[in-house]
């Protein structure tokens, strides 16, 4: 059974969070004296000088009406990497636990787990990029804490099987972490849904992709009340300052645009592999359940030096572990896709 008391860090579950002047008052004033802000105003047209609401209650409601989930299962972090970390700080005891990777997969899980001592236990992904459950199930220990999904997977770009997401929800006692940065180009539907059903499931989104907000940084997890009771308890009290509050509000009233420019990515998406696939060089292109596509060539190094010499650049994942000559390549606008297949034509 999954228990978060049995998950938590001790110092954690003891932890006396910060208390920020506007956590002590919250109501309205004329004067507020309480925080040490410059009174006078900011020396831009617009002022900063007060300090952002912790808890981003705006945003919080806005994207509540957007995704169907009550503002109390929402966490707002300096993009969906802080919420990440602060995963790994309140449940991972450094040195002593471990996590889950299922390489390959998207970089950061690694590094925060380097960053805060805590072990790796990796279960690559099947040849057809899947979850390789009876790994999993071997790999895990008393002290796994966290499993990793991120579905569609960055950076091969396909979605995990639902029912074996569902397994592993199911089955493991410590949090399965479903990082969604890519749903919005997704066939698949998100698990924000599944919350009420699994106790120990922490959804990631970001509005940083399909939103094209990645500027701002203003990252989501969505998980039970108490799971974000903890991560609010972590982070730093003003993680996601003013100007990406207001601005995230704003944009998210433009979800018809954001809506367009998904349907057009998707369209692009399929014109362009249609056009790699003419390439000798092109032997194969994973299907894709994001904004972006992974090429197998049959020579990812040369091909990206040579668009580097071009000014196009793409990500050469060839060193990854199942990557081998793999091109990670960005869907663009429908001009920057010519470009690139234009340039293409002339790679020998
Ligand atoms: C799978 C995945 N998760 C999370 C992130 C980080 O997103 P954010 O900009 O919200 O920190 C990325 C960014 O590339 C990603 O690919």
């Amino acid at each position: 059974m999954f228990d978060i008391n049995n998950l938590l860090r001790e110092n954690i579950k003891t932890l006396k969070p910060y208390s920020s002047a506007r956590d002590e008052y919250q109501g309205e004033a004329s004067v507020f004296l309480d925080a040490n802000e410059n009174a006078f105003g900011s020396p831009l047209e617009q002022n900063y000088n007060r300090y952002p609401d912790p808890l981003q209650y705006d945003v919080k409601m806005r994207l509540s009406g957007i995704k169907g989930v009550p503002a109390r299962n929402i966490f707002l972090g300096n993009g969906s990497d802080e919420a990440i970390d602060i995963l790994f700080r309140s449940f991972c005891n450094p040195g002593v636990d471990n996590v889950i990777l299922v390489p390959p997969t998207y970089g950061m899980y690694e590094v925060s787990a380097n960053i805060n001592d805590i072990a790796i236990k990796r279960v690559p992904l099947t040849e057809d990029y899947q979850l390789n459950l009876d790994g999993i199930a071997e790999a895990i220990d008393t002290k796994t804490k966290l499993i990793f999904v991120c579905s569609p997977n960055n950076p091969t770009g396909n979605s995990m099987n639902r029912d074996d997401v569902e397994t592993l929800l199911a089955n493991f006692n410590g949090l399965v972490v479903v990082d969604e940065a890519y749903i919005n180009f997704s066939r698949q539907k998100t698990f924000i849904q599944e919350l009420t059903e699994y106790a120990n499931l922490v959804v990631l989104q970001t509005l940083s992709k399909a939103w094209g907000l990645a500027g701002l940084r203003v990252g989501m997890a969505f998980a039970s009340e108490e799971i974000i009771e903890v991560m609010n308890k972590v982070k730093p009290p003003y993680n996601v300052n003013e100007a990406s509050q207001q601005l995230a509000l704003k944009a998210l009233q433009n979800i018809d645009q954001v809506n367009n420019w998904i349907r057009e990515t998707l369209t692009q998406r399929d014109k362009l592999v249609l056009e790699l696939k003419n390439f000798d060089f092109v032997l194969d292109i994973y299907p894709s359940d994001a904004n972006f596509i992974l090429v197998k060539t049959t020579d990812a190094r040369g091909i990206y030096n040579f668009l580097v010499g071009k000014g196009i650049i793409v990500r050469d994942r060839s060193k990854v572990e199942l990557c081998e000559g793999c091109l990670r390549v960005t869907v663009g606008t429908p001009d920057e896709n010519i470009i690139l297949l234009q340039t293409l034509q002339d790679y020998k």
